[in-house]
């Protein structure tokens, strides 16, 4: 496992992701019920399994989701999981360790939108819950664009409100109550657990990400919302058809 550091200017999210990394996989696992797993396979085993790949999974934190591609795809040769935060990478450092992964995977400490990686170097680009944290989502995507091959595919699982207006109501309590109370309990951090329910509430809904993404570029746009709702899967295509 090769390590980078591209690390120039550790934005105020990054920093707060520093802080809470020592305890943001326990924090994840008690805020969804454990559904946080269930969420990262789904998006695993959307993966094309026909040919081998080289992936990208931008916002790689902890790595939790690029150890789920990984494990679940064999045809995945080369990963490279990339984080603004070394404290979320050093902790995904040691996963990937304890799994026996480190000769597929590269890690680099950079921000997404200046990663200096070439164009068109990967089949399959990965973001899970990280791109309601780049300080623009239209940016973001053009670069995952810019960085797919002709062809390749882009996976983006991140939160979403339901629709239906009652589980809306009770998701609204859980998100601007229970998480920030448990948040602050478990972390010590008042602003992690803030800042979480307010990014939530305030991206994109499910249309409007979904425009966004054909703005970018990317075709074939597709949702899977899952868990009535409080996430969603995004794939869309790189294809000049
Ligand atoms: C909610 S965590 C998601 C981590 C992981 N993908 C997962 O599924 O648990 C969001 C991650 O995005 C990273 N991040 C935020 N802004 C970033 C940026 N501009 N460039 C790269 N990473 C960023 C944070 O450091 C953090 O590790």
């Amino acid at each position: 496992m090769n390590s980078v550091s591209r690390q120039s200017s550790d934005n105020s999210v990054g920093q707060m992701f520093s802080r809470i990394a020592p305890v943001y996989d326990k924090l994840n696992h008690i805020l969804s019920f454990g559904m946080d797993f269930f969420w990262r396979g789904r998006l695993a085993g959307m993966v094309d399994k026909k040919k081998q790949l080289q992936i990208l999974d931008l916002a790689a934190g902890t790595g939790d989701l690029l150890i789920a591609l990984l494990r679940k795809n064999p045809n995945i040769i080369e990963a490279v999981g990339l984080d603004i935060s070394e404290n979320m990478l050093a902790v995904c450092r040691k996963k990937i360790t304890r799994y026996n992964l480190t000769e597929r995977v590269n890690l680099i400490c950079s921000d997404v939108n200046a990663c200096g990686l070439s164009d068109n170097m990967f089949d399959v680009v990965t973001m899970g819950f990280g791109i309601r944290n780049t300080p623009d989502s239209f940016k973001t995507l053009t670069e995952i664009f810019r960085l797919l091959k002709e062809g390749g595919s882009v996976l983006i699982l991140e939160f979403s409100i339901p629709s239906n207006w009652m589980l809306r109501f009770f998701y609204l309590l859980y998100l601007r109550f229970y998480v920030p109370f448990i948040g602050r309990i478990i972390s010590g951090d008042k602003e992690a657990y803030g800042y979480l329910n307010s990014s939530i509430e305030k991206f994109y809904n499910r249309e409007e990400f979904s425009s966004l993404m054909r703005e970018a570029g990317f075709q074939n746009v597709i949702t899977l919302p899952l868990t009535f709702g409080i996430v969603c899967i995004y794939k869309g295509s790189k294809t000049n058809m």
